[in-house]
């Protein structure tokens, strides 16, 4: 069967937290001019919505329900991009590590990933797509015509996200959040639905020493490589 769709190109960003992903990703997208889907933030203001509600990740019947009512909305602000979960401004508690650790518990649930699937999927739509996630290469765009897995120590990742968070306010120490971070990548590698893992065609970046500016340029490098191949 033709989807009209897949014309619209993809470009899958995969990787764990404290790689850049986000930053490059939403970079990316503002230089071709294509949209974006952080796919993360997708499942945490799912997770915040699902705890605020009282449902349980057990609660099959509870979490399909929000699966069809939910709306989550994401809006493009000179501040960066803002998450509305049924019309109320989430942003600044789903991108916590509470935010993050939580998603990763609902993002395991099959259930979850199958009914948030197509509300993905619905954000390709011309002129292209950046497609920021864990899955995006593997399960949600498998036809992406590049599939960049961004990498990097798993010191180096805790050490960025704490400066990142630093500048928040976060009062917590690095060791706590090298634990944490540990935990949820390990959930997210070891998942059986849509583990974290490079599609077997991604190509990986290792990010580990590397600037954001020197990371971007390798990506749109790899993307001029790729668009004079077709
Ligand atoms: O990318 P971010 O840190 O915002 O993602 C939060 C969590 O959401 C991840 O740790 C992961 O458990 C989940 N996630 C996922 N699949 C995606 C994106 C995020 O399982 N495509």
């Amino acid at each position: 069967m033709s989807n009209p769709d897949q014309s619209i190109p993809v470009l899958a960003i995969d990787g764990p937290s404290g790689t850049g992903k986000g930053t490059i990703a939403s970079r990316v997208a503002g230089h071709l001019g294509w949209h974006m889907l952080d796919s993360g933030a997708l499942y945490r203001a799912f997770a915040h919505v699902a705890v605020e509600n009282d449902i349980s990740p057990d609660d099959a019947s509870g979490l399909q329900e929000l699966i069809r009512a939910i709306d989550i909305a994401f809006i493009q602000t000179d501040a960066g991009l803002k998450i509305a979960a049924d019309g109320t401004d989430v942003t600044d508690c789903v991108r916590s590590e509470v935010g993050g650790k939580r998603a990763s518990i609902f993002a395991k649930i099959p259930l979850v990933r199958e009914g948030l699937l197509e509300r993905q999927r619905r954000m390709r739509v011309a002129p292209g797509l950046v497609a920021d996630g864990r899955d995006m290469g593997t399960v949600v765009f498998p036809d992406a015509f590049l599939k960049i897995f961004l990498d990097a120590s798993a010191y180096i990742r805790a050490q960025r996200r704490y400066n990142q968070l630093k500048e928040k306010g976060f009062s917590g120490t690095l060791r706590a959040l090298r634990k944490e971070i540990a935990e949820r990548d390990a959930q997210d590698r070891n998942r059986s639905a849509s583990p974290l893992t490079p599609a077997s065609d991604a190509i990986v970046v290792d990010t580990s020493g590397k600037g954001i500016v020197e990371v971007f340029n390798e990506v749109v490098a790899l993307i001029e490589e790729r668009l004079l191949e077709e």
